[in-house]
This record gives structure tokens, sequence and C-alpha cells, in this order.
């Protein structure tokens, strides 16, 4: 368990990315760098603000002088505001549905990205996930892994979980939501959504969780000669 090795996972929601990136992390004995969590703390802080989503300069303002914090260990999910735990807030409905406002913003994006390069940095061995990450924050990392799933798949995976939060079982609006979100992902001009060149693509249409993080394992074992 020596020497430095960076991993990413990038792709869109729905293909299990968090908890498939958590697993990988805890296998490797790697810490864990949540980039969404990241851009969720900085929209909180714009939310808090009370500032209006299409004042891009307000926005502005704020993200420069938000205190993101995020903790590294994979097994814990704590995300800080200046110091407050904000943990549960950030993944809450308002913080959800403005969040790809917030991370449209180039001067937003380009603090994080230096924050997530420093968090990167500390040496070691690191899983780093989000959407850009192989492809813009840290485009030397040793092994590039790009999820996806089909859309449909996402949507029957979002349904349940709805479901499961007390919501109405609703997959047709559920299935048009994840293919308009695609598009606006793949289309923004601002680091859209795609897997780098050298990225190894895994369609995890087929699998669950355990045997994503069985196969991931087995990816980067061979690409960065690795020892378990
Ligand atoms: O993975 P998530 O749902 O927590 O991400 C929250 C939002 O942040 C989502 O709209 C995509 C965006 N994001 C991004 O633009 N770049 C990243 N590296 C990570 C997330």
């Amino acid at each position: 368990m020596s020497g430095s090795l960076v991993v990413t996972v990038d792709g869109p929601a729905g293909t299990g990315k968090s908890s498939v990136s958590r697993g990988l992390a805890r296998a490797l004995g790697a810490r864990y760098v949540d980039t969404g969590a990241m851009y969720r703390i900085v929209t909180l802080a714009v939310l808090r603000a009370g500032v209006d989503l299409t004042d891009v300069p307000a926005i502005e303002n704020v993200a420069a002088d938000a205190e993101v914090g995020v903790g590294s260990d994979p097994d814990e999910d704590r995300a800080y505001l200046g110091g407050e735990d904000v943990s549960t807030e950030i993944r809450g409905d308002e913080v959800t549905r403005a969040v790809s406002a917030v991370s449209a913003v180039p001067s937003v994006r380009t603090r994080l990205v230096n924050l997530q390069r420093a968090l990167a940095a500390g040496g070691g061995r690191v899983v780093v996930e989000g959407r850009d990450i192989g492809t813009v924050v840290l485009p030397d990392a040793d092994v590039k892994i790009f999820l996806t799933a089909s859309a449909e798949e996402r949507a029957r995976r979002r349904n349940a979980q709805n479901i499961a939060g007390g919501l109405p079982d609703d997959y047709a609006t559920v299935l048009a939501d994840v293919q308009r979100r695609d598009h606006l992902d793949s289309t923004r001009a601002v680091s859209p959504l795609r897997a780098a060149d050298d990225a190894l693509v895994v369609d995890t249409s087929d699998m669950d969780e355990s045997q994503v993080v069985t196969h991931l394992l087995e990816l980067v074992t061979q690409h960065a000669g690795v020892r378990r």
C-alpha cells in the first residue's frame, strides 16, 4: 500500500458513481475527494446569501469568499461551509435545483478546480470523483475511469430512489429529465461532460455496485501496476 496513485472517476448522475468511487477508495486504502459536494457547498452559500441565480457577478462574489471544506475519508460523507457541517443540507432539493446554474459559472469552476488539484496533490492514493476530473482537473492522473449507463437504466434507478424516498412512481417524467440533463451537461460551453481520450469507459447498466467496484479494482491493478 505504498506510492502515489491518482484515480479519477467521471460520468453522469445515476451511474452509481459516488458509491462506487467510495467503494474503490476503501478497497485501495485511498483518500476520496467528492468534487460534486464542493459545487453543492458553494451553491448553498449562494442560496444563503439570497443571490438571484441569474446574477453571475453576485454569484462570483459569494463563491470567491465561501470557505469550502470536504472530508477525505470514503466512509464519511462530510461537507463544511466556513467550518459549519452542512453535509445534509447540501443534498437537499433546493441545492440540487440550483447547483447547475452555479457550477456553470467559469470563475466558480476555476476556484474549485484549483482547490481540487490541491486536495489531490497530498500524495499517497486518492480517488477523485466528478464530471471533468480526467479531462480538466487532473489530466495526468494514473488511471481515468468514465462510468456510463443507459438513460433508461439511470432513470429506473432514480425512480426507484424516489419511490423509496416517498415520492410518486413516475418513470416517464424521470426519464425525460435524465435525457434533458444529459443534453445540457454534454453541450454546455464550460467543461462539457465527456470521457477523456485515455479514459477506461465502463457501462454499469447490467452490474450491481459490488460488481462495478470489483471490476474497477481489476482495471486499476492492470493499468497502474498497483498492488492490492
Ligand atoms: O455529483 P453531484 O450530483 O453531487 O454534483 C453536483 C453538481 O455539480 C452537478 O450538477 C454537476 C456539478 N459538477 C460539476 O459540474 N463538476 C464536477 N467536477 C462535479 C460536479
